[in-house]
C-alpha cells in the first residue's frame, strides 16, 4: 500500500515525479482546475487541445513539467461527470491517475477537493486506484507497480478532519486490496481450507476470534447445505465464524459472506465459456472478512459476527444431484433441483447460524444471481430484505459512493420455490431469478431485521478497467459494509 500525506505546499514546490492535476470543461474548452488556492496561471500557456487533454473520465495526458516546477512531470486527467455530487467524482479522478500512472515513486495530486469530505474521497480513491495483482508473475516487470507515495496537495492539509480520516482512509482502501488480492487468487490455491487459513492470518494483531468448522464439526453442527454443496470436491467444505465483540459495543451486526471459491455448477455445470470468472464466487466471503478486519483496527464499538461459507462446487461421484434433498442448519428440508444454484444452499446455513446469535441486523453479501447483472448490469448492484435493513444499506452504500439499487421481493415468486418433496427446492422460476433467490434466503432468517446485497456482477470487473477500479477482483461491497458498521457504531 502506498504511503498517504497531504500538504499545503504550493504547486510549484511540490516534489514528485509526476504531479497530478485536473481538467475541466469549461465554456466547452478543456481547462486546467486546481485546488482553490493553488496558481495554475503558470500552465495556462499549455494547449490543452493540441495535448489531447480532456475533462472525460480516464483520460490522461502526461507532459514534462514547465520551468519552475519541483516536479518532474505533470499528468492532466479528465474530472469526468459529478455522482450524487463531487465525492465520487473526485474518488474516480484520483484513482483513475494512480490506476494508470505506475513505475514511479511518488505522486502529488492537486485536484480541486474544496470539502474535507473532497479531499477525502479523493484520497480514498488514490489508493483506491494504487492497486496491481502480481503474486503470480515470474518477472515483476517494472511497469505495472503502483506509484509507492502519494501526496495530496490541498489547502485544508492541515485541518484536525483530515488528520483523524486518514487511519480510516488507509484501512478501508487496505481492506479493498485484501478484498480483491482473494477474489483474484487461483482457485488452485485457494480452496476453502486455504480461505480458512488465510482468514486466521487477516485478523492477527486485532481482537477478532476465528473458529473454523472443518467437515465433522459442519456435520455434528447440521450444517447440511455447506456440506452438501461442499461434497463433489476432493478439497472439504468449511464454516468460518469471525467474531469481534469490543467491550463498548452496544449493538451487534451479522455478516454472512458467499464463499464459493471455485463455482463450476456441479453436476448442473455450467458452460466452458466464461467460466474462469468463478473463481470470483467467494467475493461476498472475501468482502465480510476484509471488513470485519478493517472494524477492528478502527476498533468500531460494534459487535460483529462473521461468517464465510466455504465450499467449492465441483461435479463428482460424491456430488449432490438434481433431486437430492439436504437439510440445512435448525431442519428446513431443501431440494435441489439445479446444483448451480449452490449459492443460496451454504447461504442458508450461514443465515440460520447467524440468527442464532440474536443480532439487531442480519446483511448478507454474495455473487448469487446471472439475474442480477441482467437486471442492473456489471456496475450496480442490488439489495433486498426487510424494509428499514434495505434503507439503511442503501444510505450507507450512498454516503461510501457505491453503487446498490433497492429490488423488491414480490409474494407471487415465492410458490415458486415450493416443492413436490420438501420444505422447498433450490430453484423456482426463471424470470426474476435474482428476486427468487432473494425469497429463498427469507426462509432462513427467522424473520430478523435483513438485508441481502447481489454482487455478482460488480464484484469483478470482466470489462476495461475504470476509475479506482481494476480488472478482476474490485472489492465491491467493503465501503458500503464499513459504512453501515460505523452507523450501527453510534
Ligand atoms: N455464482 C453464480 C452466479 C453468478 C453468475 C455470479 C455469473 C457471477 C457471475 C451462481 O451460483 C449461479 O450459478 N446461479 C444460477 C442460479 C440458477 C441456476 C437458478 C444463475 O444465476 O444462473
Ligand atoms: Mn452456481
Ligand atoms: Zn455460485
Amino acid at each position: 500500500m502506498a504511503d498517504l500525506t497531504f500538504t499545503t505546499k504550493d504547486l510549484t514546490k511540490l516534489v514528485a515525479d509526476v504531479l497530478v492535476l485536473g481538467v475541466e470543461s469549461i465554456d466547452d474548452t478543456p481547462t486546467i482546475v486546481g485546488p482553490d488556492t493553488f496558481n495554475t496561471s503558470t500552465l495556462v500557456g499549455l494547449d490543452l487541445r493540441a495535448l489531447g487533454a480532456s475533462a472525460a473520465a480516464d483520460s490522461i495526458v502526461r507532459v514534462p513539467a514547465p520551468q519552475g516546477f519541483t516536479a518532474r512531470t505533470i499528468a492532466l486527467v479528465g474530472l469526468g461527470e459529478p455522482h450524487n455530487g463531487r465525492e465520487e467524482q473526485l474518488r474516480r479522478a484520483a484513482g483513475s491517475a494512480t490506476r494508470a500512472i505506475t513505475g514511479m515513486e511518488s505522486l502529488a495530486i492537486a485536484l480541486p477537493a474544496t470539502q474535507e469530505s473532497e479531499v477525502i474521497s479523493l484520497a480514498e480513491g488514490a489508493l483506491f486506484g494504487a492497486y496491481s495483482y502480481t503474486s503470480y508473475r515470474s518477472e515483476q516487470s517494472g511497469t505495472t507497480v503502483p506509484v509507492t507515495r502519494i501526496d495530496i496537495a490541498t489547502p485544508l492539509a492541515r485541518q484536525a478532519a483530515i488528520k483523524k480520516a486518514t487511519p480510516r482512509i488507509v484501512a478501508l482502501a487496505q481492506a479493498l486490496h485484501s478484498t480483491r488480492d482473494l477474489v483474484n487468487t487461483p482457485p488452485n490455491d485457494l480452496f476453502p481450507a486455504a480461505f480458512a487459513d488465510l482468514a486466521k492470518t487477516a485478523v492477527k494483531g486485532t481482537s477478532v476470534k476465528v473458529t473454523v468448522l472443518d467437515e465433522k464439526a459442519l456435520a455434528s453442527g447440521g450444517y447440511g447445505g455447506i456440506l452438501g454443496v461442499g461434497q463433489g470436491s476432493t478439497r472439504g467444505p468449511r464454516l468460518v465464524r469471525l467474531s469481534y465483540t469490543p467491550a463498548k459495543a452496544k449493538k451487534k451486526v451479522a455478516l454472512v459472506g458467499k464463499g464459493i471459491t471455485f463455482d463450476t455448477g456441479g453436476i448442473s455445470i455450467k458452460p466452458a465459456a466464461g467460466m474462469e470468472a468463478m473463481k470470483s464466487d467467494m467475493a461476498g466471503a472475501a468482502a465480510v472478512l476484509s471488513t470485519i478486519v478493517a472494524a477492528a483496527k478502527l476498533s468500531l464499538p460494534v459487535a460483529i459476527h462473521g461468517y464465510l461459507c466455504l465450499a467449492e462446487n465441483m461435479p463428482s461421484g460424491s456430488a449432490v444431484r438434481p433431486s437430492d434433498v439436504i437439510t440445512i442448519r435448525g431442519g428446513k428440508t431443501v431440494e435441489i433441483l439445479n446444483t448451480d444454484a449452490e449459492g443460496r444452499l451454504v447461504m442458508a446455513d450461514g443465515l440460520v447460524a447467524a440468527g442464532e446469535e440474536n443480532p439487531d441486523l442480519i446483511v448478507d453479501i454474495a455473487t448469487l444471481t446471472g439475474a442480477q447483472m441482467m437486471a442492473l448490469g456489471n456496475r450496480v448492484s442490488a439489495v433486498m430484505g426487510t424494509d428499514h435493513a434495505v434503507e439503511e444499506v442503501l444510505a450507507a452504500a450512498t454516503e461510501s459512493g457505491e453503487a446498490f439499487w433497492p429490488m423488491p421481493l414480490p409474494e407471487e415468486l415465492r410458490p415458486t420455490l415450493d416443492s413436490q418433496v420438501a420444505d422447498i427446492a433450490n430453484m423456482g422460476q426463471r424470470y426474476g431469478g435474482m428476486l427468487v433467490a432473494g425469497h429463498f434466503l427469507k426462509e432462513f432468517t427467522g424473520g430478523r431485521p435483513w438485508a441481502h446485497l447481489d454482487i455478482a456482477g460488480p464484484s469483478y470487473n470482466e470489462s476495461s478497467p475504470y476509475g479506482y477500479t481494476p480488472k478482476g477482483g474490485t472489492g465491491c461491497g467493503v465501503r458500503t459494509l464499513l459504512t453501515l458498521l460505523e452507523d450501527y457504531s453510534q
